[in-house]
């Protein structure tokens, strides 16, 4: 199975691409199997994530989901944003190959982490949703 078009729009046009330096929180998560590594940095405000951007050193997958899951979280409340699934970061870019289904992993993960960091430094409980 090749990319989606939807894949290859989103890595060879990444939204919001970069780091947010003054951000609220921050998700560092990595890839073991293949080294690829993920940031994703948010801001909030009254529970919203207003802004949430990505930096990711990974394959065209890891870039392309980075890229959906700030499509997919800004604007959404912080329990919102924990549900987001790996699927949903999947489904949203009309699927990836089997293979590639665990760069998606990255992007769900490296968001959930922010959520949580950013919950933490708050001083707020942090309340694991199962997906
Ligand atoms: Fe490593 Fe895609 S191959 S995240």
């Amino acid at each position: 199975m090749p990319y989606s078009e939807r894949v290859m729009d989103h890595f060879a046009n990444p939204r919001n691409m970069g780091e947010i330096p003054d951000a609220d929180g921050i998700g560092k998560v990595g890839n073991p199997v293949c080294g690829d590594m993920m940031f994703i940095y948010i801001k909030v405000k009254d529970d919203i994530l207003v802004d949430v951007k990505f930096k990711t050193f990974g394959c065209a997958a890891a870039l392309a989901t980075s890229s959906m899951i700030t499509e997919l979280a800004k604007g959404k409340t912080l329990e919102e944003g924990m549900r987001i699934s790996r699927k949903d970061v999947a489904d949203a870019l009309d699927g990836l190959p089997p293979q590639k289904m665990h760069c998606s992993n990255l992007a769900a993960d490296g968001l959930h982490e922010a959520i949580k960091d950013y919950l933490i430094k708050n001083g707020r409980a942090f309340v694991k949703v199962d997906l």
